[in-house]
């Protein structure tokens, strides 16, 4: 058994219900000793972490790593939230009783980390001083060393951000499991991750991937935060955030939003302004997968990026789609990347979409470390990274992070969009005016799912504001709460659905996006100050051509923008269809909701 009073003192953890709990885990787990961290033991640990062999070099000051070959995104399916409450079911929350839950994860855990390390990970997500500090204090407990390291990128750690929070804090369990005997995906699955939203409980059971053991982050970070907003008043959503500078007049806009996992939120935050716009705007990077959202004293929506990193989509990452995330992992970060390809004997790491593939193949290995040049048959096109292989950085890495990124007061919110992977039917952007119309818009996001699920790419499907994997009670009452904060906004933000992934007859995509995606961004905060009209169509405002910057769009973005700006009617009424069987899934969705929904039809009807 391990010393846990000795090693909570030698960290100078002295909360005592933080102590109580580390006690009480040390005991189920039988975890032979305990460390507690903090980010001033990213160095020692690292080292400590390549001579394990857990992380290999990627050139100077920056890591690679693999996750088991069966563990390599979310597990949606094997996600659950626990409450006392039945009525806290949802369609999407894959809701269980919390005393059946807890006592399942309990069994699971029962001596699972013996003879290994406990490590204790204090963390706060939240800047320090955030009006949301109370909610965003957590302390995981992992018996995974590279999670410990990825927690140090993602959240700010140390026993100093929740000595002082008494019994506020989130307690967060991971345990790794034997990932070769989990029967992942087979109906003997062995892996649980579980909420109990109630008691502010997560109990993580068979995975090491980032997705399902960085508990921070996403059940934190979303899944447990959404559930805290609800009962105290703010919203928590996996929204990107960003700021537009206007440098000719100097007027600075926020705009967050949501697109499902793996559709562009990381790269809209980080992307700079491009020359075409003659460098009149600047964009600001604060967050790329979750915003804390709530109304201030003074009457203003208000957002901030709980996160301190970065857990980017490595395949397409390169200097001309996002220079700025690759300035980001550049050697010297402390950069970790997850499942890209690797050669050990130059220490270069490979995904595909981020230049040349290498033509000398001595010393490469694919991402479940086979070498590629053993590869016969098929296998010899199979891709070489996975397609959810990732990038771990501090935003600190990121060259165009908001100068008050870290102040707590947050940022008030100008425009809130919604967007997917959308091969027809969504134009490149339309607004909405009306709260009642935009909550309803982000109600009835439909996209095809990515890579970051297990099983799903590509599948057609609505994902609520993108929140699908992440909700944490019903969606009527998730209807309702948005519609409640935002009678509270005294000043409204617009509302914008935006696509950047139509495709063309031939598969392209119309639209060059990435960087140019600022353009309609710009429209948008100018159709906000009144300073452009666009279009009235009836399922919102669309540019008028002319009133995008369109100076130094390509020829073929040119040619294709007159698609991606019209509205296919019969495809809407069709869509019209579709979003009311998915509403009536739904109970207790607020009767606002409904009247918007016949609103939008009644004036497809009448186009
Ligand atoms: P996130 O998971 O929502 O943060 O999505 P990412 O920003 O990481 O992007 C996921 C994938 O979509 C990556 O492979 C990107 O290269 C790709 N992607 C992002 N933005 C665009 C875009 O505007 N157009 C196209 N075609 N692909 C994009
Ligand atoms: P993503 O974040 O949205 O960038 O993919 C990770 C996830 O949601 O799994
Ligand atoms: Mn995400
Ligand atoms: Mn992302």
């Amino acid at each position: 058994m391990a010393d846990v009073a000795a090693a909570l003192d030698k960290a100078g953890l002295t909360n005592t219900h933080v102590r109580e709990y580390v006690e009480h885990w040390a005991g189920v787990t039988g975890a032979s000793q305990i460390e507690v961290v903090s980010a001033a033991d990213d160095a020692r640990l690292i080292q400590e972490a390549l001579d394990a062999g857990e992380l290999l070099p990627a050139g100077e000051g920056r890591y690679y790593s693999r996750s088991y070959f069966k563990d390599t995104a979310r597990a949606e399916e094997r996600t659950i939230v626990a409450t006392h409450d039945e009525a806290d079911k949802g369609v999407y929350n894959n809701w269980r009783p919390a005393t059946e839950m807890k006592e399942k994860l309990v069994g699971l855990m029962t001596g699972a980390s013996e003879g290994k390390t406990m490590y204790v990970i204090p963390y706060l997500m939240a800047p320090k001083g955030s009006p949301l500090e109370e909610y965003a204090a957590g302390v995981e407990l992992t018996d995974n060393r590279n999670v410990v390291l990825q927690m140090i990128r993602m959240a700010r750690v140390g026993a100093e951000y929740i000595n002082d929070l008494g019994d506020s804090f989130v307690r967060a369990v991971h345990v790794t499991g034997d990932l070769e005997n989990l029967g992942q995906g087979t109906p003997d699955d062995k892996r649980y991750f579980v909420t109990v939203a109630d008691e502010r409980t997560i109990l993580h059971f068979g995975s090491s991937y980032g997705g399902n053991a960085l508990l921070g982050k996403i059940a934190h970070g979303l899944r447990q935060g959404s559930y805290d907003g609800w009962k105290n008043g703010f919203l928590v959503e996996q929204f990107m955030l960003l700021g537009i500078v206007d440098k000719e007049t100097g007027k600075k806009y926020h705009i967050c939003g949501g697109f499902p996992s793996a559709s562009g939120k990381t790269n809209l935050a980080m992307t700079l302004a491009p020359d075409a716009l003659g460098d009149r705007y600047y964009v600001e990077f604060y967050g790329d997968d979750i915003a804390w959202l709530w109304v201030g004293d003074d009457g203003k929506l208000y957002g901030m990026n709980p996160e301190n990193g970065v857990f980017g989509v490595a395949k397409d990452t390169n200097e001309k789609t996002n220079p700025t995330a690759v300035d980001s992992i550049v050697e010297g970060t402390g950069a970790i990347f997850t499942n890209v390809a690797y050669n050990p004997k130059t220490q270069e790491v490979w995904w595909e979409g981020k230049g040349d593939k290498p033509t000398d193949l001595d010393g490469w290995e694919d991402w479940k470390g086979d070498l590629i040049a053993d590869r016969q048959g098929e296998e010899v096109d199979a891709p070489w990274a996975h397609p959810n292989s990732r990038f771990t950085t501090t935003l600190e890495n990121v060259p165009n992070v908001a100068k008050d990124f870290e102040e707590p007061q947050g940022v008030e919110i100008h425009g809130v969009i919604f967007g997917g992977r959308t091969r027809d039917r969504e134009p490149l952007i339309r607004a909405i005016d009306d709260v009642a119309e935009g909550v309803y818009d982000g109600l009835t996001l439909g996209a095809e799912a990515t890579a970051a699920a297990d099983g799903l790419e590509g599948v057609l499907r609505y994902d609520p504001m993108s929140m699908r994997p992440f909700m944490s009670y019903s969606e009527g009452a998730y209807a309702a709460h948005w519609l409640e904060v935002f009678s509270r906004a005294q000043k409204k933000p617009v509302f914008a659905h935006v696509n950047w992934f139509q495709r063309g007859d031939d598969g392209r995509f119309l639209w060059p996006g990435y960087r140019e995606n600022l353009r309609p961004l710009v429209w948008l905060m100018q159709y906000m100050n009144g300073e452009v009209e666009g279009e009235r169509t009836p399922v919102g405002v669309i540019p008028k051509r002319d009133e995008l910057l369109l100076e130094g769009l390509d020829e073929q973005a040119l040619a294709d923008l007159d698609t991606i700006l019209t509205i296919d009617v019969d495809r809407w009424r069709e869509e019209i269809g579709h979003r009311q069987v998915h509403l009536e899934q739904f109970h207790g969705l607020p009767e606002e909701i409904w009247e918007a929904h016949r609103r939008v039809a009644a004036a497809l009807d009448d186009a």
